[in-house]
Parts: C-alpha cells; structure tokens; sequence
C-alpha cells in the first residue's frame, strides 16, 4: 500500500468519536523516503483546519529547532500518534490511541526511517516504553526493533517553559550528528 492510499483511507476512518468532530484528519507530510521521522501527539487547532501536522504556533517553534541544526522540513516526514484533533486538545485517551496506531504502524513501515524523533512525552510513552520520563530521558537513544529512537521535549512544553529551549537544541544537534553518522555508514 502506498502513503496516499493509506491517507485515503484515514480521511474516511470512524474508528473512534475524535472523526465526529474533526474539521480534517491530519495524516501526515514530508519526505516519502525520510531518514528522520517525527512523530507527535495529535493535531491541534491549526493543524485540524488546515489538515497539516504543526503548523502553528508549536510547529513554527520545531520549525525554527529544524532551521538552527540544517535539517530541512522537506527532508522529514512528520506525523502524530492521533490523526484527529482531541476536543480543546485534551490528551489522547488510550482507546484513541489503540484506534489510530496501526496508521502510524504503517506510515513507519512504508516510510522505513533510520531515526524515529518522538515530539514529547505522550509519543514518547506510546513509542519507546509507557514510563518515558522526558526531562530525564530526552535526548536518549533507544534502539527498537529496526529503529533508532529517541525523543525531545514537545514543542508546545517549551513555549510554556522556554529555559527548556537550550536543551532542545543540544537534542536537536545530536539528531543531526546521529543521522548523518548513520548516512555515512552506508
Ligand atoms: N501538537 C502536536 O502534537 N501535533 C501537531 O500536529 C500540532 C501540535
């Protein structure tokens, strides 16, 4: 199955209340053949409207970390765990989560990524072990299966909280170093 198909057939998914009330499901975008792969929670308001993940305010701010450590937005391909926005973008609820992972399962299949980047804690509790703690864990490499994974603060966490913003940038640098390692391995 190609990405546009399995966007297809997102768009039309039922498989929980969240498609009751979102304005567009948000898929994902990027690079089909990304080496870095992001992954967040789930789509705000921004994103519901406009049917792209992080694109306001918490997606300018990734924006400007991708920008500071040479890694271009066209270059990755970005995700979340939910594909509909959760009303007042409350946290996912587990059965969302059980709902909609098997889209993100595939998207990683497809894709195939060396690095897979999770965009705060509630990824990074879904991704790489449900008792992540991510001040004390961020910027940790895990290995999982064929994947390479670690996470990062959500970008949301250092609007609210900008003396974090050092951090993500030491983060973000070893995510560079790390995947250009791993290009030049090959
Ligand atoms: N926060 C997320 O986790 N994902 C988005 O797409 C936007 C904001």
């Amino acid at each position: 199955m190609t990405l546009d198909e399995l966007k297809k057939i997102c768009s039309e998914c039922h498989g929980c209340s969240l498609s009751e009330t979102r304005t567009n499901c948000v898929f994902g975008i990027g690079n089909e053949n990304a080496d870095i792969m992001f992954v967040g929670e789930a789509p705000g308001e921004q994103e519901d409207l406009s049917g792209t993940p992080f694109v306001g305010r918490a997606g300018q701010l990734l924006d400007k970390f991708l920008y500071a450590v040479d890694i271009s937005r066209e270059d990755v391909y970005i995700a979340n765990i939910l594909k509909c926005r959760p009303p007042k973008n409350r946290d996912p609820l587990p059965a969302e989560e059980d709902a909609c992972i098997d889209f993100l399962r595939r998207q990683v299949e497809i894709i195939n990524p060396k690095v897979i980047v999770c965009l705060g804690r509630i990824s990074a509790m879904r991704l790489i072990k449900p008792d992540f703690k991510i001040t004390r864990e961020h910027g940790t490499w895990f290995k999982k299966g064929n994947y390479l994974m670690t996470a990062v603060y959500h970008p949301a966490a250092l609007l609210r909280d900008p003396r974090k913003k050092e951090d993500m940038l030491e983060d973000m640098k070893k995510i560079k170093e790390k995947v250009l390692e791993i290009e030049n391995e090959l």
